[in-house]
């Protein structure tokens, strides 16, 4: 036996039995007479300990351990010195005297020191992701993955749901995002996509009856990468039969309340809070809102059409002009206003007005409102003498786009956000949702997200042939609703989901209004409207980000720390060089000309 028990689980206990232990030395320290090599394996770190009047031979090969070398020892456990102990460590009051030491394997000098390897370079630990690894931390988080998936897993099981594989070698599903795409070497000219999502096979699986469908499965996006934003990522994928939104949520709260306690051993309370897609936006500016703090938008409209600030009026003619609080920042200096400023236009705003609460009301634009009017600027916003309110005119989308991230900033800088877990539910999203780019609508979750049943008689009552339809009576749309919802946590959208079109009239109807004709859709997706012909029953689902979700759990920044191998913004994998080129063989057998230098 190499070893009977792991290094961090000897305990007071075992004190004056023998023990054997391996792992990687992490540290080394020679204090002449005696050499200490704290061990390290998955279970955490034990003090080991040379001392020549136990073992010579193990004192003396001592002197040759570096860094990572992998050793097994062997031992009497006793009591650390009193003033030695290290409370920080759960082997902290004990130690295991060597009588031998095997190194059964040695280590090349290491690219950073392990003791600080969270301080290299992300690239440098993306190299090296093996070593990275080692880190306790990573392990831990690798550790909480697992024990998620598995929790899930079981949840699952016990609600009837069934794991159904579906293929990786698929036709393009329409996620938005570009697809990853394989050539087919037996079909000249002809592509595989990656799946985005299983989107159309769950939906498929339903019209089979087997009623209820989850996988933990992996999506690929070419899309631009953030730090919660991967090329493949995973997803808890589910999918119902006769079911309604209701259901949906039901099932994924249970989920959610339930691998928190069993993982994390925290309890969240349920049912989560519901915001309307609209609610949100006029709150918090978008979709995925931190609820743990306040400092909400507040609409200015009103009373910014009371002065004569130009920019002001200039925006209430066709956008918004809203603010928020930041709670005792009056003091702050002309210099780091322009950095708020500044701040504010890198996130597209053409400037940031602002007022000091301080000794009345301080500000170049203060002149140009009445003090009653500023008054009740400072009421809708509760700021009180000390606090610092920001506006910012423009079209509504940049203004809730600069005002939800200048929130968030600030909340930050504030100290605002509380620990712990918030989540919610967004829902009522529109339907549609219209691109200036393309001069259309678009769906904006999927083109089978079902309508609001009351609004499917509207929907199927509209005739697309009128010409003027997408001018003039565009807020006939804009006002549908979808049977859409997304799960947030902490601000980040961890799922979304919706009841499906199960009607064939509906997602006729759909089709006409996103202008995709049949043809298109045929092509796109004939295989799915064909399959809802067969009777399909109603049905819906959601996806949640599995990598999301466990970031946020183990308090992680970057979706990164919680995937074994992960790539760089760029979508590259650091350690295994991919992407890289290929030989011309393989090019030529795959009926493809690469049309970049290799
Ligand atoms: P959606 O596109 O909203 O829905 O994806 C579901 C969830 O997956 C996560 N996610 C990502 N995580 C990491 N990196 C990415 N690039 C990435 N993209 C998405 C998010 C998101 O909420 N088929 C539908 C679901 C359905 O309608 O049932 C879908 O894929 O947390
Ligand atoms: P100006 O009149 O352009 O010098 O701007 C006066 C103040 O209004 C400055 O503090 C600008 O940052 C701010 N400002 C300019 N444009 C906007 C805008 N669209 N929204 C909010 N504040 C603005």
């Amino acid at each position: 036996m190499i070893r009977n028990k792991g290094c961090g689980e000897i305990r007071e206990s075992d004190i004056g039995s023998n023990m054997s232990l391996a792992g990687w030395v992490f540290r080394r320290r020679d204090h002449g007479g005696l050499i200490f090599v704290d061990l390290r394996d998955r279970s955490g770190i034990a003090q080991v300990v040379f001392s020549p009047e136990v073992s010579k031979d193990a004192h003396e090969s001592a002197h040759d351990l570096r860094g990572e070398f992998v050793i097994a020892v062997s031992g009497e456990v006793r009591r650390r010195p009193e003033g030695t102990e290290n409370p920080n460590l759960p082997t902290g009051a004990i130690e295991l005297y060597a009588n031998r030491l095997t190194v059964l394997n040695e280590s090349a000098s290491l690219p950073f020191p392990m003791e600080e390897a969270s301080e290299a370079s992300e690239s440098l630990r993306l190299k090296y992701r093996y070593l990275d690894l080692r880190r306790p931390e990573l392990q831990r988080n690798l550790i909480v993955r697992h024990k998620t998936t598995k929790s899930i897993r079981d949840y699952l099981d016990e609600q009837e749901f069934l794991e159904i594989e579906t293929p990786m070698l698929t036709k393009s599903t329409p996620e938005g995002a570009r697809d990853y795409l394989v050539p087919s070497r037996l079909n000249p000219g002809h592509f595989y996509a990656l799946p985005q999502s299983p989107q159309l096979f769950k939906q498929i699986l339903m019209v089979s009856g087997l009623e209820r469908y989850f996988q933990v499965v992996r999506c690929f996006r070419d899309e631009d990468l953030r730090s919660d934003r991967q090329p493949e990522f995973t997803q808890v994928d589910m999918e119902m039969s006769f079911i309604d939104r209701e259901d949906v949520i039901a099932v994924v709260e249970g989920m959610i309340k339930r691998l928190f306690k069993e993982v994390l051993d925290t309890e969240i309370a349920t049912p989560f809070e519901r915001l309307s897609y609209r609610e949100s936006m006029e709150r918090f500016g978008n979709d995925k809102p931190d609820m743990r703090f306040g400092m909400e938008l507040k609409d200015m409209a009103d009373l910014a059409g009371k002065g004569n600030f130009k920019v002001f009026l200039d925006a209430l003619n066709s956008g918004r002009v809203k603010a928020i609080n930041a709670k005792g920042m009056a003091g702050i200096s002309r210099k780091e206003i322009d950095m708020l400023t500044e701040e504010a236009m890198s996130f597209g705003a053409k400037g940031l007005a602002w007022i000091k609460v301080k000794n009345g009301f301080e500000s170049p634009i203060a002149k140009f409102f009445a003090e009653d009017v500023l008054r009740q600027m400072a009421e809708r916003l509760d700021s009180t003498e000390g606090d610092l309110m920001l506006f910012v005119a423009d079209k509504e989308k940049v203004v809730h786009d600069v005002l939800s991230r200048m929130r968030l900033e600030l909340g930050k800088r504030l100290n605002l956000i509380k620990e712990g877990f918030k989540s919610l539910w967004v829902t009522d999203y529109p339907l549609f949702e219209w691109d200036e780019e393309g001069n259309r609508f678009t769906a904006m979750h999927h083109p089978f997200t079902s309508p609001v049943d009351e609004d499917i008689e509207k929907m199927l009552s509209i005739d697309t042939s009128n010409p003027e339809l997408f001018t003039v009576h565009r807020s006939l749309f804009t006002d549908i609703k979808a049977k859409a919802y997304d799960i947030v946590l902490n601000g980040y959208e961890i799922g979304g989901g919706s009841i499906r079109i199960h009607r064939m009239d509906v997602q006729k109807k759909m089709f006409e209004i996103l202008r995709i004709s049949e043809e298109d859709a045929r092509l796109k997706f004939g295989f799915l409207l064909d399959a809802l012909e067969y009777g399909a029953p109603p049905h819906g689902g959601i996806a949640l980000g599995l990598d999301r979700l466990v970031m946020l759990m183990v308090g992680a920044h970057s979706i990164r720390d919680v995937i074994a191998f992960p790539k760089t913004q760029k979508a590259v994998c650091m350690m295994s060089g991919a992407p890289s080129s290929v030989e011309n063989k393989q090019i030529r057998e795959l009926h493809i000309k690469v049309d970049a230098p290799l």
